[in-house]
């Protein structure tokens, strides 16, 4: 009996600033590993964020969800910018990307913080300190105060406050370290959860229930909790501390940026949002403005994002590793302007993609 190829279904959004930019390579690098395999994929676009409330007035258009609910897997780029900062707050770009989390119960978030070393010498950090670093940060992505109620502005007795409200239940939090576990299981075995314990309820909540857990379930996996102002600090100091993370939605943002050092920018980390029946995939930074419009940003995340996709959607981590390589052989010679080092060649956002599908190609 012949085997019929599947053809996989792919939503791409990719939003605002340098969002297309660097979409754009990952898209490049998405078919190119694909043909190379013999996979078939099919590609469609809808607008998100920004450019979407340009269009349509809704950062998530009705089209958009309706694809986005039968992808095979979402390629994210960025939403949001200074043109649309002063608007409704309500239906701002980010929104879009929220609604998306949410709705597609996109609970996981894995943030890989991994230090190509070829390029070592871009990192802030001293080489010997980062030397092999992997560090697989697990954010809690459809909980906490992104999402928990009450939260809003108002008035109360003559005095104008806003709040939100940091929640978590108690099946939100055994569901992420179940993941984490399962996670660092496959990986070092080494897991560290990172709360707020000492000054908030939730904070001794959740790693009540991680350690738990980690007793009853994981008993193989070695885990640790620390507080996050420690874990903030430590991440730059030692990052070969640690193996697997996992932390709630708001702690597992700021952390991820900070941990963006240690691969030597923000546009070498990408992630991977899983659910029970959807994964979407995107780099841990932002719009970028600042660079926007200048075929200058790094399109690293978003080509490693297509990385993740082809591990944890396609079961194909042999994938993942071969673009790995190939972002590792690139990087030895040439850099976009935030990894630039004496003896490298600059190049922009697009050369950049085209050498790591030319290396692919030629691997
Ligand atoms: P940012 O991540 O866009 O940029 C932070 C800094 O990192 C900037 O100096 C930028 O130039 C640099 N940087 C980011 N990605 C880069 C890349 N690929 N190559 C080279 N340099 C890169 O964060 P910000 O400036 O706080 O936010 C800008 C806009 O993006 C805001 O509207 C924010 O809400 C939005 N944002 C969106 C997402 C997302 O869509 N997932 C994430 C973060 C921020
Ligand atoms: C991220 C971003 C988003 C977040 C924003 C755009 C809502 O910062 O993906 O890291 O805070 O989760
Ligand atoms: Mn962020």
């Amino acid at each position: 009996m012949t085997k019929t190829a599947v053809t996989k279904k792919i939503l791409i959004t990719s939003g605002d600033g340098i969002g297309p930019e660097v979409t754009a390579q990952g898209v490049k690098v998405l078919r190119a590993v694909a043909a190379q395999a013999g996979m078939d994929v099919t590609l469609t676009e809808c607008l998100i964020g920004g450019a979407a409330i340009d269009a349509t007035g809704d950062p998530l258009p009705a089209d958009t969800w309706a694809q986005a609910q039968t992808a095979d897997a979402i390629l994210f780029g960025a939403a949001g910018g200074p043109k649309w900062d002063k608007g409704d707050f309500y239906q701002n770009p980010g929104k879009g990307l929220l609604k998306l989390r949410r709705d597609l119960k996109l609970f996981a978030n894995l943030r890989l913080a991994k230090v190509f070393e070829s390029a070592i010498d871009a990192s802030p950090i001293k080489p010997e300190r980062i030397r092999g670093a992997d560090v697989l940060i697990v954010r809690e992505l459809t909980g906490g105060i992104y999402f928990g109620k009450p939260r809003g502005r108002r008035e109360e007795d003559g005095v104008q406050l806003a709040l939100n409200t940091m929640v978590y239940r108690d099946w939100e939090v055994e569901r992420i370290a179940r993941k984490a576990f399962e996670i660092a299981r496959l990986r070092g075995k080494r897991l560290t959860s990172v709360d707020k314990g000492n000054a908030l309820e939730v904070g001794r909540f959740w790693r009540d229930i991680v350690e738990r857990i980690g007793q009853e379930e994981y008993p193989d996996v070695a885990l640790d909790s620390l507080y996050v102002d420690n874990a903030a600090m430590q991440i730059i100091r030692d990052p070969l501390q640690f193996d697997t993370m996992v932390m709630g939605n708001m702690f597992g943002d700021i952390l991820s940026d900070a941990a963006g050092n240690l691969a030597g920018s923000l546009g070498m980390l990408p992630s991977a949002s899983l659910g029970e029946s959807h994964a979407l995939y995107e780099p841990c930074h932002g719009s970028a403005p600042d660079i926007a419009g200048q075929d200058s940003a790094n399109p690293m995340a978003s080509i490693l994002s297509v990385a993740m996709m082809f591990r944890y959607s396609f079961d194909r981590p042999d994938l993942e590793t071969r673009i790995h390589d190939a972002v590792n052989t690139v990087l030895a010679t040439h850099r976009t302007g935030d990894l630039m080092a004496e003896g490298k060649t600059r190049v922009g956002c697009s050369q950049m993609g085209d050498l790591v599908v030319q290396q692919l190609e030629a691997a």
